[in-house]
């Protein structure tokens, strides 16, 4: 379809408030917004992964991507929440004579200005997964990029680890195409990122880190963002040909061996589970799921999204063994408790993980519960129980202002939000607490399922749409209230509303 030239002028009548319109400019996909009584243009496409802005929602000033929620400003394109970390182009418009015409192109020349933020001393952020990148982020986008260092035991930089288990590992993307952007986006000094630097333990008295090679590392601030690990059933402990997939060489070692494999099982329908099943389903293996569940994911959206979700997997050829226990597998058979075997020449383990709280817990810093979700416990404002230490992402245990109990949430825009939110708290740019309403979504074949809010065990649900055909909202109810809504298709745009309805003010 030809898009609109809005270089040769529209009717302004056309252009509704808060409804991005789509069209070009000088060759370029741009939205036109009208918003608080002034028109504004910027780049079509969001800078996280592409997706069509025009259908994207206006809310509170901002334009929120369809895909995974990034949230720009209205007012110059700035990505404010992640998982986009590059603004918008925004170009010049003019309205006059009841016509709006864009005049000139909004193509960025280099990185924008820092501006010099007050110092907070030095931050060392432990972990360069989702929060620790984005925490550090966003203080070296205000200018103190000097100040801030990220130690991580990975080998490898900062990486989108959602990728791991989707394109990456379906062969779908090169590993340079996973590589999260420099902290700072050259705006100002570029954090120091020491990666294959493991901290062995924290001196909390006198304020620094030691590592594994036994440097010690002082700091002002401490943040903790040492994320989860995979579990590994004792089942499958000692086995060879078992992977689990939480780095990038993790997929690395994965898909090595499935280059000359043919048959692949995944033991748990988790996440990630599922998303490796599909993806080495693409990458032509015959793959076989075992599971505890009578049906994937229904303890998380109820048994209609699993049902669906297992028979778009079907449909690829994947064979489910559901309700089953594997008791056996000795690196090319699978033994069931009922008897069954499956021969494979590769395990692929997704049954959860555990948060990285060892660091944490030796520091004596406060650990939650397991039964009210594990992890480091932290205030509203991400601060553990000693001073100067904050932890965020997956090992964060956080009050939900919303449900009014603490939560942790394994999800990555979740775990970026939260280190930029640490970030703009400690730069004195934000009050009260923290309070962004979870969001997640998976990628399976070409199905998207996105979830916002937060409910650890559904006791009821409300469907809207029709499920088995893909276009549908699941609200997830937790003590008679909604908190939590999955959805697909058209209804995806109510996962935006909600998640803005959601957020704490
Ligand atoms: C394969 C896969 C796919 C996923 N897909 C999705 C998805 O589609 N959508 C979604 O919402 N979520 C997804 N998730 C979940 C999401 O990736 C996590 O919730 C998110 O990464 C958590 O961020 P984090 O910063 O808390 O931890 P992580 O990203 O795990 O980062 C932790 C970092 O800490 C480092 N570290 C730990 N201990 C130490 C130490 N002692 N010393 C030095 N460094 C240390 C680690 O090396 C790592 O760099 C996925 C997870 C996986 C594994
Ligand atoms: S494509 Fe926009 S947030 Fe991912």
């Amino acid at each position: 379809m030809a898009t609109i030239d809005l270089g040769g002028g529209i009717p302004a009548a056309e252009l509704r408030d808060d409804k991005p319109l789509a069209g070009s400019f000088g060759g370029d996909d741009i939205i036109l917004v009208r918003h608080g009584g002034k028109v504004c243009a910027f780049a079509g496409k969001c800078t996280h992964q592409g997706a069509p802005l025009e259908t994207g929602m206006v809310i509170d000033g901002t334009v929120r991507c369809p895909w995974h929620h990034a949230r720009f400003s209205l007012e110059d394109g700035e990505a404010l929440s992640a998982p986009a970390f590059t603004p918008l182009d925004m170009f010049t418009v003019v309205e006059a004579d009841g016509v709006v015409t864009v005049t000139v192109t909004g193509k960025a020349e280099g990185p924008r200005p820092a501006p010099s933020a007050p110092s907070i001393g030095r931050v060392v952020i432990v972990g360069g997964g989702a929060a620790g990148h984005a925490c550090a982020d966003m203080l070296a986008r205000s200018g103190l990029g000097d100040d801030v260092t990220i130690l991580s035991d990975d080998a490898d930089a900062p990486y989108d680890r959602t990728t791991v288990s989707k394109d990456y590992l379906a062969d779908d993307a090169e590993r340079e195409d996973t590589a999260l952007l420099q902290p700072g986006l050259g705006r100002g000094p570029a954090p120091k990122v020491l990666a294959g630097v493991a901290v062995a333990s924290i001196d909390v008295g006198s304020r620094a880190v030691v590592t594994a090679d036994q440097d010690r590392v002082p700091y002002d601030v401490l943040v903790l963002a040492t994320g989860a690990t995979p579990i590994t059933p004792d089942t499958v402990k000692s086995a060879e040909n078992v992977f689990v997939l939480r780095t990038l060489s993790d997929a690395d070692a994965l898909k090595a061996a499935a280059k000359d494999a043919e048959r692949a099982i995944v033991l748990g329908a988790s996440f990630i589970g599922l998303e490796a099943a599909a993806s080495l389903t693409q990458a032509g293996l015959a793959v076989t799921v075992i599971a505890r569940d009578s049906v994937p994911l229904a303890k998380v959206a109820g048994p209609e999204v699993g049902k669906f979700v297992q028979a778009l997997h079907e449909e690829k050829g994947v064979t489910f063994h559901l309700d089953r226990n594997l008791t056996r597998f000795d690196g090319h058979t699978a033994t069931l408790d009922d008897g069954t075997t499956i021969e494979g020449d590769l395990l692929v383990v997704g049954v959860g993980v555990e948060p990285r709280i060892d660091l944490a817990r030796e520091a004596g810093l406060t650990i939650a519960d397991n039964d009210a979700g594990g992890g480091v416990v932290v205030d509203a404002q991400l601060r553990t129980s000693v001073a100067g230490i904050y932890a965020i992402g997956d090992i964060a245990n956080y009050p939900d202002p919303r449900l009014g109990h603490p939560v942790r949430v394994e999800h990555w825009v979740h775990a970026q939000r939260q280190g930029q939110w640490l970030a703009r708290s400690l730069l004195g740019a934000v009050t009260g607490g923290y309070g962004d309403t979870p969001f997640f979504w998976t990628g399976q074949y070409a199905t998207s399922l996105h979830y916002v809010g937060h409910v650890a065990k559904p006791d009821h649900r409300r469907i809207e749409g029709n499920v088995a055909e893909g276009d549908f909202a699941v609200f997830l109810t937790e003590d008679g209230k909604e908190q939590a809504v999955m959805t697909c298709g058209d209804h995806d745009e109510i996962a935006l509303e909600k998640e803005a309805a959601w957020d704490a003010k």
